[in-house]
């Protein structure tokens, strides 16, 4: 029997995640109460590499799907018929990691009979903000992960303008690469986030990059001057300082010349990245109310795949069992 969204019936979505490092599923009903959501984290398995090792994340994502959506399921005390469809990220990621994936999401739908709906993981990261709140369109948003560095106009479910992007290294990237250089281990962001807290910034400058576009970023010259100003013998607390002011002043500066010509609502900061405090309280004081999801929500999960999903749906996307990844997938309408 074909589960289908009825009148007057919450639609609750299934959402499975395994683009980079987590393992994750969730439901999530009518696009915004999470019911449950399970995040199997690699984080400890790529510690040792510094950033994430491809070849081990799709392996260990193969030994965490199946307990991983059994125990979201569970959590939510759903089973499958309680379900009105299966959102699956299929891009951008690691070609290998999204497969396993999309593959279990077209073996549910194929066994379940529940339709599947592919969802970005960009777009996925977007939509955690509408997991607790209702937000006001048009609005700009950041999305900054270890992958993406993305300044989007929003004006609608679909309607996503991509303003600018990352030239080079992605936010967390240049984060996690700081953290390496400065010995503080992985993941880099909340490592150089602590450290910072006992630095002085203004104890060094390090470059803002300009781009020919206002809106993109560059952040591989920012990690050249840190590797300078390493061996010139700063104190590691105020290097740590130094370089979160200079990405932070790099994202929010993007905001900011955004605003100028984008009439915006609101302010979104969304991905792994997102969590900063420095950027939050930074990206506050630009004068609009800014939005940014729980600290769970702002690194990959399930939850926000499946609220993806729900406005996707809404909009008639469908996919199928022809559903491929996309390693290098954009934002689809
Ligand atoms: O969204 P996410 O979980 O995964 C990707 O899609 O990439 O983001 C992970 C990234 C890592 O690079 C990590 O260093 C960074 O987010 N991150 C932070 C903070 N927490 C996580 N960067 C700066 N400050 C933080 N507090
Ligand atoms: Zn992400």
């Amino acid at each position: 029997m074909r589960a289908r969204a009825g009148q007057g019936r919450l639609e609750k979505i299934l959402g499975i995640e395994t683009s980079c490092d987590e393992t994750a599923a969730a439901v999530v009903a009518d696009g915004r109460t999470i019911l449950s959501n399970v995040v199997a984290s690699q984080v400890k398995l790529h510690a040792p590499y510094g950033g994430v090792f491809p070849e081990l994340a799709s392996r260990q994502h193969m030994r965490d799907i199946v307990p991983v959506v059994r125990q979201a399921l569970a959590d939510a005390e759903s089973d499958w018929q309680g379900l009105s469809a299966i959102a699956v990220t299929y891009g951008p990621g690691l070609p290998g990691a999204l497969l396993i994936g999309v593959n279990m999401a077209k073996g549910l739908s194929l066994a379940t009979g529940l339709p599947l709906v592919g969802v970005s993981h960009l777009e996925g990261h977007l939509y955690s903000t509408w997991l607790d709140g209702e937000p006001t369109f048009p609005y700009l948003a950041l999305i900054v992960s270890g992958g993406h560095t993305e300044l989007v106009y929003v004006t609608d479910h679909g309607q996503v303008k991509v303003l600018g992007a990352t030239r080079d290294d992605a936010a967390g990237e240049a984060f996690d690469k700081a953290a390496r250089l400065l010995g503080l281990g992985y993941p880099g962001g909340p490592a150089i986030e602590t450290a910072a807290k006992d630095g002085d910034p203004s104890a060094l400058r390090l470059p803002v990059a300009v781009t020919e576009s206002p809106f993109d970023f560059s952040f591989s010259g920012l990690k050249t001057a840190l590797v300078r100003a390493l061996e010139r013998g700063y104190r590691s607390a105020d290097l740590a300082a130094a370089f979160q002011l200079a990405v932070v002043r790099a994202l929010v500066g993007g905001l900011e010349r955004a605003m100028a010509t984008h009439p915006a609502a609101e302010l979104h900061l969304v991905g792994g990245v997102s969590a900063n405090q420095a950027l939050r309280a930074a990206a506050a004081r630009l004068g609009l109310p800014l939005r940014c999801p729980a600290p769970a929500l702002c690194t990959d999960n399930g939850a926000m795949i499946a609220a993806a999903g729900y406005w996707a749906r809404r909009r008639g996307r469908e996919s199928n069992l022809e559903l491929e990844v996309e390693p290098g997938l954009g934002f689809p309408e």
